[in-house]
């Protein structure tokens, strides 16, 4: 009787929404939940706990006194450490460890101040430091004749930037003066820059939230990855997504641009068709394609532009970050030849625009990669590195998928294979494990070990450091760490 009254008393539970296969639905943040998308979040107790063990006490005034002079932001407010010295593959902080930077912004391809890098900075520095503006400069000139030389297909045009955003900046701009349309398709949880066009086109919350109007026609897209797909595609990629793009351009019927990065750096790469069928459709529906490589052409992903590896060739191409040698900021937009349009209006125009120094550290660069050849390195590397992770993977049930494409790798820690929930905290303790030990990484939507070396490391430091990953899975595997 009483168990009767009991049960009639139960609170009626809502039943659950009814899920297909495959779909966990997106990642929504709750409020008071940290924002993980774009990398380890640094206001965690095991960020603290970390910091205790390991800053001295002259590192962490230094900390103090940059989050009291800097505005503060999220992901570097505080900051992880002080450096004092930066040389190939490592990092050195004020204490005089050296660390193997994994991370390095993706500036590092040829690693931090490459001799012949900063031979021509040092040269250029002695001739022409600056160009004023309404003049040219020889090292600006080769640099543009040399990016069209390399960019793929009909992308001759060059324009230069200060950094990776601005520079997409000046390729919507030139979407809308050669279109003559406004609105673009771009993906969510993509990231194209911090300015307010570029969050707009951009997909983070992280970015977006609370920042008040962006621009308008900046329609989003869902990204090709199968994580979160609301096409459900289960665990490989469908490619409904990139169907939905033909979609959605063709309801719209008057999209300037598809701006999108040909992989993401979480890292996310798509099937081999998605932008054969994202192409197909911008030409029947009249928009440009453009890819953001800022990160990842010069090599990264064994390429010198990523898109070589999906057979396509957009309209516009942005690169930058490593552009300038891993010393100035320097990003470049890459134009098809006929998209030279606008001779009377403004696409860029920043002051360090043909800056002699970057291009000199930029032509300095792309010397290295050839010479050294470093896409031939990162291919090599990055696949011996995913059959060792692979390895790694049979003997770590904490490992629930690895993936790369070159030397852009991600090991994705689950707590369970099955469900395939992210074990955020253990990808957190192997993080710090790993920094004791001697390697930096960057973890991304909270539970993938994100790994970006340098293009010039070497085998043994490649190996040398997927074992310091494997110590570290091994020790927060058993519960320490
Ligand atoms: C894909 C992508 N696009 C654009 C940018 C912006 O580049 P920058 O920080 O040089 O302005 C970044 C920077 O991380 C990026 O990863």
């Amino acid at each position: 009787m009483e168990l009767s009254l009991a049960f009639a008393r139960a609170p009626v539970k809502p039943r659950a929404p009814r899920r297909r296969a495959g779909y966990a639905g997106p990642t929504v943040r709750k409020d008071d939940e940290p924002d993980r998308t774009e990398g380890d979040i640094n206001l965690s107790p095991a960020r603290r706990a970390w910091a205790a063990r390991y800053l001295g006490p002259e590192t962490r005034r230094w900390l103090e006194a940059d989050e009291a002079c800097f505005l503060r932001q999220s992901l570097s407010t505080p900051c992880l450490n002080v450096l004092r010295g930066c040389e190939g593959i490592y990092l050195e902080d004020l204490e005089g460890r050296r660390t193997m930077d994994f991370h390095g912004n993706n500036v590092h391809q040829v690693g931090f101040g490459h001799p012949r890098v900063i031979e021509a900075i040092k040269r250029q520095l002695d001739a022409l430091p600056f160009c004023t503006r309404r003049y040219t400069c020889e090292p600006a000139v080769e640099l543009a004749r040399k990016l069209a030389e390399l960019a793929p297909g009909r992308l001759k045009k060059v324009l230069l930037a200060p950094g990776g955003t601005t520079a997409i900046g000046m390729a919507l701009k030139l979407a809308r003066a050669a279109t003559g349309r406004f609105k673009t398709i771009s993906m969510w949880d993509s990231f194209h820059g911090a300015s307010l066009d570029a969050i707009s086109v951009g997909g983070e919350a992280l970015f977006r939230r609370g920042i008040g109007p962006l621009l308008p026609g900046t329609e989003h897209v869902p990204p090709p990855d199968p994580s979160g797909c609301p096409f459900r595609c289960g665990t490989e990629c469908s490619l409904q997504c990139a169907d939905y793009v033909d979609y959605v351009l063709a309801k719209e019927g008057d999209v300037a641009a598809v701006v999108a990065e040909t992989v993401r750096s979480t890292p996310s790469i798509p099937p081999p068709d998605y932008w054969r069928r994202v192409r197909a459709a911008c030409d029947r529906h009249g928009a440009l394609l453009i890819l953001d490589e800022v990160p990842h052409a010069l090599g990264r992903t064994g390429r010198m532009f990523t898109c070589e590896h999906f057979g396509i060739e957009p309209d516009m191409i942005v690169i930058g970050k490593g552009l300038g040698g891993g010393v100035f900021p320097l990003a470049a937009l890459i134009a098809r030849e006929d998209l030279d349009v606008l001779p009377e209006g403004a696409l860029g125009h920043y002051t360090h625009e043909k800056s002699p120094v970057g291009c000199a550290a930029a032509l300095a660069t792309l010397a290295v990669i050839e010479e050294e050849k470093l896409l031939e390195r990162s291919r090599r590397l990055g696949e011996l590195a995913l059959e060792r992770m692979r390895a790694m993977m049979a003997r770590h049930p904490l490992i629930g998928s690895v993936r790369g494409l070159g030397l852009l790798l991600g090991i994705e820690l689950v707590k369970d294979r099955a469900t395939r929930s992210p074990a955020v905290e253990e990808a957190e303790r192997v993080m710090y494990r790993a920094l004791e030990k001697g390697l930096s990484f960057k973890v991304t939507k909270g539970s993938i070990l994100t790994l970006t070396p340098p293009l010039i490391i070497e085998e043994a430091e490649l190996l040398r450091a997927l074992a310091i990953i494997e110590e570290c899975l091994v020790e927060v595997g058993s519960g320490g760490g």
